[in-house]
């Protein structure tokens, strides 16, 4: 099984090759301080170790919940937004046919990650005379999103099934002592998880968060969790910097950062990776988005952005680079048919893979950008696989926090989300907002 590789070649148009090295010394001090818990945020380290301290019996109580509740349900909704929901999605978007004709698959459903009464009201209609089951998951039991759905679905569950049935049919995912949802739990006897109190919710994709959904979905856990024990190992303190991807990534981001680079957008060619940006965007960008810095995490899903934000990559201010995810081998084959008539003029391309297309437009358009001053770095992947996306994950999560010490940021805290919420429950005059709203009403 091949590991992901790291091409940083194509920013040296733009920065001089030992700008990246100059920093191994700095770097490798972060990553002792990381593996000895003695960095920032050093209470929310509990992800760098995470593949390698998984235990068995851990990964078998998951295993088997996601195999009785699949036999239960044929829709489970995850519950849950943030790092509550954005890790298992990525990965099963990753994973998933884009087709699927399988009548028996486990639906996976997701709720609590807006506060739409369409998106809510849909989806109650949608499960009306489906069989379903709850996945409830908040770190910190008390989100408004994840809680409002939750209430909701609870309803409608236990007026299908029963108090005592629906007990059956729902799992919480929440912090072992505190929080309303584990209060909630508690009472109502429903069987939890535990999220470590020391991993936040974005990187948390690897405990229950997202190991569950992801079971449930009909994947292999084991195998994710192998992916990223690989990395684990390569990017440890005893790598050396010429040899740690993690490293080297962070350190091409913080050189092109300073160098004016303020925007960084991961590209696919392959949609089913739409949704593992968005895992990494929210990744990133609160870890490092804080304190009037930080590299602003974007995406692009080609060859369709092509045909629209393209042109600002390839044109627009030269405050970007690209990092290409690039898929080495698509899961299935399709060769392009020879044409008679020839009338659409692609005969050229007759007896080529639909991917050797593929990769010549990812070749094409990496050039095309460099030229255009868009510096880029490539993720070289072999396949689309529990392995693989195992790997990424943990990759990213150990360039992310990297990243954060080298701007010098705590990459474990959010203070900036609590802002809109402040706001939102002065408006809805929660108790305990009276200050706050009497204040916020006079801005109206
Ligand atoms: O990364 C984070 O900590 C946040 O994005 C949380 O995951 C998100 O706010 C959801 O929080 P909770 O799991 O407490 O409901």
């Amino acid at each position: 099984m091949k590991t992901i590789q790291l091409d940083i070649s194509n920013i040296f148009p733009f920065i001089e090759k030992e700008k990246i090295f100059n920093n191994k010394e700095i770097i490798s001090q972060h990553i002792q301080a990381i593996e000895n818990r003695t960095s920032l945020g050093n209470e929310f380290l509990g992800w760098n170790n995470l593949p390698s301290s998984i235990n068995s019996e851990d990964i078998e109580d998951i295993k088997n919940t996601s195999d009785k509740l699949r036999k239960l349900a044929n829709n489970i909704i995850v519950i849950g937004i943030g790092g509550s929901y954005l890790g298992a999605k990525s990965v099963i978007d990753a994973l998933a046919p884009y087709f699927d004709n399988n009548d028996n698959k486990t639906n996976i459903l997701y709720a609590g990650h807006n506060i739409s009464e369409d998106y809510l009201s849909e989806l109650l209609s949608y499960i009306e005379n489906k069989s379903f089951a709850l996945v409830v998951i908040s770190k910190s039991g008390t989100t408004t999103e994840p809680a409002l759905a939750f209430r909701l679905l609870r309803n409608k569950l236990e007026e299908k099934y029963g108090k005592e049935e629906s007990k059956n049919r729902i799992i919480a995912i929440t912090d072992a002592e505190k929080g309303a949802l584990q209060t909630l739990a508690h009472k109502k006897g429903y069987k939890t998880f535990v999220i470590p109190d020391n991993i936040g919710g974005r990187f948390s994709v690897l405990t229950p968060v997202g190991l569950l959904p992801i079971a449930l979905a009909g994947y292999d856990i084991s195998k994710i969790i192998s992916g990223a024990l690989k990395i684990e190992k390569n990017t440890n303190s005893k790598i050396n910097f010429e040899n740690n991807i993690a490293a080297i990534y962070a350190s091409a981001r913080y050189e092109l950062y300073k160098s004016g680079k303020k925007i960084e957008i991961l590209a696919n060619f392959e949609p089913k990776l739409k949704y593992f940006a968005e895992w990494w965007k929210q990744l990133f960008g609160e870890s490092e988005g804080k304190d009037g810095k930080g590299i602003f995490p974007s995406n692009v899903n080609f060859t369709t952005d092509l045909h629209s934000l393209g042109q600002y990559i390839q044109e627009g201010e030269r405050n970007l680079f690209e990092t290409v995810l690039s898929l080495e081998t698509p899961n299935n084959t399709i060769n392009i048919p020879s044409d008679n008539d020839n009338l659409d003029k692609l005969n050229y391309l007759a007896g080529k893979r639909i991917n050797e297309v593929n990769k010549m437009a990812e070749t094409g358009t990496r050039l095309a950008h460099i030229d255009g001053g868009v510096p880029n770095i490539k993720i070289n992947i072999h396949e689309i696989s529990e392995y693989s996306i195992g790997q990424l994950i943990y990759f990213f999560e150990k360039a992310c926090a990297i990243s954060g010490y080298l701007i010098n940021v705590n990459p474990f805290n959010q203070p900036g989300v609590e802002e809109y919420k402040k706001n939102m429950f002065a408006l809805l005059k929660k108790p305990g907002f009276e200050k706050e709203s009497e204040e916020i009403l006079k801005k109206l």
